[in-house]
């Protein structure tokens, strides 16, 4: 039972603004009770999703309708503490993971049992798993369709989603380039197995792949867009697949004017192709991705990295927002959602 009158805080978006933090509010909610089907999760971490808060708080995120004011955050991981009548697929104790929008930034979740997937433990490398990772895994089979032994090309490769792609693709026997900013984050995807990493702020990404992988990529998973899009396109193998999952350059604001030839030109004569990749729209494969990373995490063959600097608190989270913005972390930005006592 939670105690009467008790209250639990999350972050509400309240207004569009430039910033997640200019637009949200950090708000007091009663605590419940579940009801029938329903279980209440007391959550310890959530993993930060920064290009998409400030998508969303700047309502750019297309396939999201904004009806404000909106709780915000996709992924959090805690513990079950109270279940409601008729639910049987977790218990008190157990470790319940959120993976949809509005579920992650709170302290506290009561909805139904079928919104939450159960983990073996509520720490941050499950949280990572079951979210980020299920999404690095999906991409690279479903949409990428990644056969073993592959050239394959990942931008962003030190962030969240990088790592996992970088490491799943080794772990695949492919030979994996990455892409990313510094010698920092280039010698930790190195450190994953990444035959080649190219420093963008040193080395022009174009330039290197023409030399060295001219229509040699078969797969390339770009989260970046712009000109590193444009590099990947251009160095496709036959049958290349480029596959779009992020546009983090365009958080920069500044509309861009393309003068190119139609992509028409760049895939017809290899058979290539240009794929979007949108996990919320594969959900049927999320379970068996799930299982499959665990077991690979347990076996020890893959690693979640949990980027260094640590946030406490709901209030953290926004520093968290604006850590992943600033690009300097590496692995996946996780906030601690109970506060050291
Ligand atoms: N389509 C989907 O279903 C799906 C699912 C999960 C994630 N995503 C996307 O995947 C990308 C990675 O997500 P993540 O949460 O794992 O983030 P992350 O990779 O941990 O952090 C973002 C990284 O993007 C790079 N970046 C390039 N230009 C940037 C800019 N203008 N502002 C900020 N960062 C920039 C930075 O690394 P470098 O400087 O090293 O390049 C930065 O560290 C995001 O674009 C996200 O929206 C898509």
């Amino acid at each position: 039972m939670s105690e009467k009158g008790a209250t639990y805080r999350a972050i509400r978006l309240e207004r569009i603004a430039p910033s997640f933090r200019e637009g949200c509010e950090i708000v007091d909610l009663p605590s419940r009770e579940p009801g029938p089907g329903e279980i209440r999760v007391r959550n310890r971490f959530c993993g930060i999703n920064g290009i998409f808060d400030t998508q969303i708080a700047r309502d750019a995120v297309d396939y999201v309708k904004i009806a404000l004011p909106t709780f915000t955050g996709v992924e959090a991981i805690g513990v079950v503490e109270a279940i409601g009548e008729g639910v049987r697929e977790f218990a008190v104790g157990d470790a319940a993971v959120s993976v949809r929008f509005t579920g992650g930034y709170r302290e506290e979740n009561t909805a139904p049992a079928s919104a939450f997937v159960k983990a073996p433990a509520p720490t941050r490398e499950y949280l990572a798993l079951s979210s980020t990772g299920v999404s690095a895994m999906v991409a690279l089979e479903r949409i990428g369709e990644l056969k073993d032994g592959e050239t394959v090309a990942i931008s962003a490769a030190a962030g969240g989603l990088g790592h996992f792609l970088v490491q799943l693709a080794v772990l695949r026997g492919c030979h994996v380039v990455g892409v990313a900013g510094g010698p920092e984050k280039c010698a930790f995807v190195k450190s994953l197995g990444a035959a080649r990493v190219i420093d963008y702020k040193s080395e022009d990404v174009a330039e290197v792949l023409g030399r060295e992988y001219h229509n040699a990529l078969d797969v390339a998973v770009d989260t970046v867009s712009g000109k590193i899009h444009d590099a990947f396109l251009a160095n496709l193998a036959n049958h290349g697949r480029l596959v779009v999952g992020g546009a983090a350059a365009d958080l920069e604001g500044k509309p861009e004017i393309v003068t190119a030839p139609r992509i028409a030109n760049s895939i017809y004569y290899k058979g290539a192709s240009v794929r979007g990749f949108m996990n919320g729209l594969l959900t049927p494969y999320w379970d068996d991705a799930r299982e499959r990373l665990f077991a690979l995490y347990e076996d020890g063959k893959l690693k979640a990295c949990i980027d260094e600097a640590r946030f406490t608190g709901i209030e953290g989270i926004y520093d968290g927002v604006e850590r992943l913005l600033s690009g300097r972390s590496s692995g996946k930005v996780i906030v601690d959602l109970v506060e050291a006592t």
